[in-house]
């Protein structure tokens, strides 16, 4: 796996068994029925000219050409496209095994949280990497979900919480090739008192530079952590510095995160386990993609977020792993489909374009990435499966057999 594969020539993957697209329009979500609007080419093609895709279709209709083309035997296999990772904390050092244990012994994330474990503890071990060992751990990382199928990410800062580390976090996720957001606003370090003095630091002394490298800004809604009016200021100031904005919001108690959400028009709201029927419906009607990070849920043995009902109103919802050491220990999105079609009662369909085309459009990538369309990047995605709903199907299986990125093949198993 190279940082830089730039697609060079023709690479025609052929005699593939199907190809599985999300529908082509345009670049905003896709919403209710049209979520599940996936279309399946059998026996099929897909050809890339210089890192994008040229064309897709039936193996009958393929052309002849007498230019040099790289062939890629697709038998016994589909393609999908790359998945896109919309929300991770890819950016960390050490693990958190020893709260893994704690809590399977019955402690829960909110206690070890209050001790000064939890996010503070990655965050020791996150300053003690330094720079270049950031830059290690976020290819290590990236190199662990481009195996899942994951072409695309995005990764948070929020594991240094002071001015080198959180800089120094979203330069590693950019050199790596990831969509950096600055999550400075992640949890309040010791050094200060409270998180208001901590906020009064971050904007006048992160922000500024953060803003230069960071895509997004992101801040951890709940209690122990940043309350409402406290994230409407950090929110504010970031949008203001031109950053897209985004909120981990009721993953443990609703405290009115959705709100805030939707008055300060952020892209996205992530989490959503603990939200009620008012905050759905709220969601509904407006812009803001509900993020969902059901592998999350699963690892702290929560309830699942509504998705069912969040896509039946209408919201957006994209799909995520939430990649991190304490409360998502899981880089794999074929796994977060197949929670989302057991769990979260959405078709394959509906699992593929929330963790593509919807994920994409969190991004901001939408009309580059997500489909498998003429002109679109590509980033092609090979299932050893005979049906590609296999991606759900396969529950924990090694589902991936190869993947293609910029038109080069970058992994194969
Ligand atoms: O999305 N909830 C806040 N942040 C992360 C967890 C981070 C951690 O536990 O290290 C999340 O679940
Ligand atoms: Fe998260």
């Amino acid at each position: 796996m190279t940082d830089d594969a730039v697609g060079v020539g023709r690479l025609l993957i052929r005699d593939l068994e199907q190809v599985a697209t999300p529908r082509a329009g345009n670049d905003l979500p896709l919403r209710g029925e049209a979520l599940g609007d996936v279309d399946v080419v059998e026996d099929a093609y897909v050809l890339c000219v210089d890192g994008r895709i040229e064309d897709v279709g039936p193996m009958r209709q393929l052309r002849g050409s007498n230019e040099d083309v790289l062939e890629l035997d697709g038998s016994g296999r589909c393609a999908i496209p790359g998945l896109v990772d919309c929300h991770t904390h890819a950016c960390f050092a050490g693990d958190r095994v020893d709260e893994f244990s704690l809590r399977a012994g019955g402690a829960t994330y909110e206690e070890l949280h209050t001790a000064g474990g939890g996010i503070l503890a990655t965050v020791r071990a996150t300053r003690a990497a330094g720079e270049s060992g950031l830059h290690d751990l976020v290819r290590r990382h990236r190199d662990w979900m481009l195996r899942a199928g994951t072409t695309t990410f995005e990764a948070k800062s929020g594991y240094g919480l002071d001015r080198d580390i959180e800089l120094a976090s979203l330069r590693a996720i950019r050199a790596a090739g990831g969509v950096p957001t600055f999550l400075g606003a992640h949890a309040a370090p010791p050094e200060f008192d409270d998180a208001d003095a901590y906020l009064d630091f971050l904007l006048a002394e992160v922000l500024p530079e953060a803003a230069e490298l960071a895509e997004a800004a992101d801040v951890f809604v709940e209690l122990g952590a940043f309350s409402v009016e406290q994230a409407h200021r950090y929110l504010v100031a970031a949008g203001a510095a031109g950053l897209r904005l985004r909120l981990h919001g009721d993953q443990f108690t609703e405290i009115g995160a959705v709100g805030l959400a939707i008055d300060i028009g952020a892209t996205s709201i992530d989490h959503l386990e603990a939200t009620g029927d008012d905050g759905i419906r709220a969601l509904a009607t407006t812009d803001v993609t509900a993020v969902l990070l059901p592998a999350s849920a699963l690892f702290l043995a929560r309830p699942m977020p509504p998705a069912r009902a969040l896509v039946d109103g209408g919201a957006a919802v994209a799909l995520a792993t939430d990649f991190n050491p304490g409360s998502a220990f899981c880089e794999k999105l074929p796994l977060v489909c197949s929670l989302a079609c057991t769990q979260l009662r959405l078709s394959p369909a509906e699992a593929l374009s929330a963790c593509t085309v919807n994920a994409a459009a969190v991004l901001d990538r939408a009309d580059r990435k997500g489909r498998l369309a003429p002109g679109y990047d590509a980033d092609v995605v090979l299932l050893d499966a005979p049906d590609w709903r296999y991606l759900a199907y396969h529950l924990g299986g090694d589902v991936v057999s190869a993947v293609v990125k910029d038109g080069e093949p970058v992994w194969q198993r």
